[in-house]
């Protein structure tokens, strides 16, 4: 553990699990190995706000924290629940976080805060203009980063392509259910991106999620004009991001 650094917490969602960490803030990296807990069921605000409260104590972190979230966030407040407990829905989660771990808490889209991990220490840091991190798993979470400003809740996962929402085509889940082979996905994947970059025209695409590891796999069949390049953060990414913006 790096002790010269500043630390800040990251805490991350999911819909199977929630995963926290302290976070070197300066080298964006986790100073301490992470902790996960299962996703309680049904995982409502209150028991997801009490594994949450589990985890800080584990580490004895008592500051302000981070915390992703898989759907969109507003101010504090949840605003849709794609892959988790329908009462997420409107519900002052930045509130409840608060009153039951007794810290105060950030609360940011899951995609959004690997945008702003991405961007600070990882595959965007380079890159000026319009960076587009898409990440593929049970969804397809979007965040938009111009000139390393994040636009919050992009939602670009839910367009609406060939009549269907596009995650439910092209996700990493998609690709498992369909039982897809990488040529084939590759095809849906181009459908996507060449949909989502003449809209935007994004100047890079930095693809996360679990499969960004077997981006040497599948990338050489999806055609895009936009350069395409893995995140480097992995899954590290979301917590990092969340603790970077508790810290500002
Ligand atoms: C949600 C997004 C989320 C993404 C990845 C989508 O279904 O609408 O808010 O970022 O899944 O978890």
């Amino acid at each position: 553990m790096s002790s010269k650094h500043e630390h800040g917490f990251g805490v991350d969602i999911g819909g199977s699990g929630i995963k926290g960490a302290p976070v070197d803030l300066e080298k964006g990296r986790l100073a301490d190995d992470r902790v996960r807990i299962p996703t309680p069921q049904p995982s409502t605000p209150e028991s997801v706000a009490e594994t949450v409260a589990e985890i800080l104590d584990e580490f004895g972190w008592t500051g302000p924290f981070g915390c992703t979230f898989p759907a969109v966030v507003q101010h504090g407040v949840t605003r849709t629940a794609a892959n988790v407990d329908p009462s997420w829905i409107d519900c002052d989660a930045a509130g409840v976080l608060q009153r039951v771990t007794g810290r105060q808490a950030l609360l940011v889209n899951d995609a959004d805060a690997a945008g702003v991990a991405e961007a600070e220490f990882g595959a965007a840091g380079s890159a000026d203009g319009v960076v587009l991190l898409a990440t593929l798993g049970t969804g397809i979470g979007t965040a938009l980063v111009v000139n390393g400003r994040l636009v919050p809740n992009t939602e670009f996962g839910h367009l609406e392509i060939d009549g269907f929402d596009a995650e439910s085509r092209a996700a990493d889940s998609a690709r498992e259910r369909d039982d897809l082979g990488w040529e084939e996905w590759g095809e849906r994947l181009t459908r996507y991106f060449t949909h989502v970059e003449n809209l935007l025209w994004p100047d890079l695409i930095v693809v996360g999620g679990g499969v960004s590891k077997k981006f040497d796999k599948w990338s050489p069949h999806v055609r895009t004009r936009t350069r395409m390049v893995p995140a480097t953060l992995l899954n590290e990414a979301g917590i990092v991001g969340a603790a970077l913006l508790a810290r500002r």
